[in-house]
């Protein structure tokens, strides 16, 4: 999500009611979402990176990201979106970490529509931490060095239970995947475009989903393979 400084800088605004204006984005998105029966939405709320921002401008994003939390998940929860919640959390206050298990807690058995929230995550942190988990498991006899392939290593990532993203949506006009799930972006439909994201609505989704549909997943087989799978 992608471009709300910017929104609010064209409009002669602080940046922060960019970020606020994106709220309602993310509520738009989440509706559309479920909407078109998409099973799993995942949100790159804020990065490992975004920590290096003005301390006012974290501060006011950790404050939004709370209190959103608190004002959505009631409706969230009604409509049956199951919550989760992936990065390194060891950065945030224990109130905050009891706040989002809570809602992890809270709306574990729903089953409309998994959103995960990407919050102090990074890709290249998910590998390593995924890696050290896995030196655990085999020096605790869990599994065997021998066992040690993609498939065993992904269950120690954040996203372990969760399929790899048929899409991913990058909005404010960058080309780029900014250390997001490096790993499970690996056979991903990029998607770029330059609205920015507090412009980001129904439609945009729509849009990008169109897209999406017309494109053709190869995963490294020929145009003709994919064509005769398609007519048995
Ligand atoms: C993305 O918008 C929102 C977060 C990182 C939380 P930006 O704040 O990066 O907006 P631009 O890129 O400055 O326009
Ligand atoms: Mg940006």
């Amino acid at each position: 999500m992608d471009g709300n400084g910017r929104w609010a800088i064209q409009r002669n605004k602080y940046r922060t009611s960019g970020h606020k204006a994106g709220v309602e984005s993310v509520r738009k998105t989440i509706h559309e979402a479920s909407k078109q029966s998409i099973d799993f939405l995942t949100l790159f709320a804020f990065s490992s990176e975004n920590w290096s921002r003005p301390k006012k401008e974290v501060t006011m994003l950790m404050d939004l990201f709370t209190r959103a939390l608190k004002k959505e998940v009631p409706e969230l929860h009604q409509n049956g979106v199951k919550l989760n919640f992936i990065g390194d959390m060891s950065r945030f206050s224990s109130n905050m970490i009891k706040r989002m298990e809570n809602v992890a807690s809270l709306t574990k058995d729903n089953t409309k529509m998994v959103l995960t929230i990407a919050i102090n995550y990074g890709g290249r942190w998910d590998i390593v931490q995924a890696t050290n988990k896995m030196f655990q498991a085999i020096e605790s006899g869990k599994i065997e060095k021998e066992q040690v392939n993609e498939k065993s290593f992904e269950q120690f990532l954040s996203m372990f239970n969760l399929p790899h993203p048929d899409l991913m949506i990058r909005t404010g006009g960058e080309k780029r995947v900014s250390n997001f799930l490096l790993w499970q972006l690996a056979y991903t439909e990029l998607y770029f475009t330059k609205t920015l994201w507090p412009d980001f609505n129904e439609e945009s989704l729509q849009e990008a989903i169109q897209e999406y549909i017309h494109r053709e997943r190869r995963f490294g087989k020929t145009s003709k393979q994919i064509e005769d799978s398609v007519k048995c």
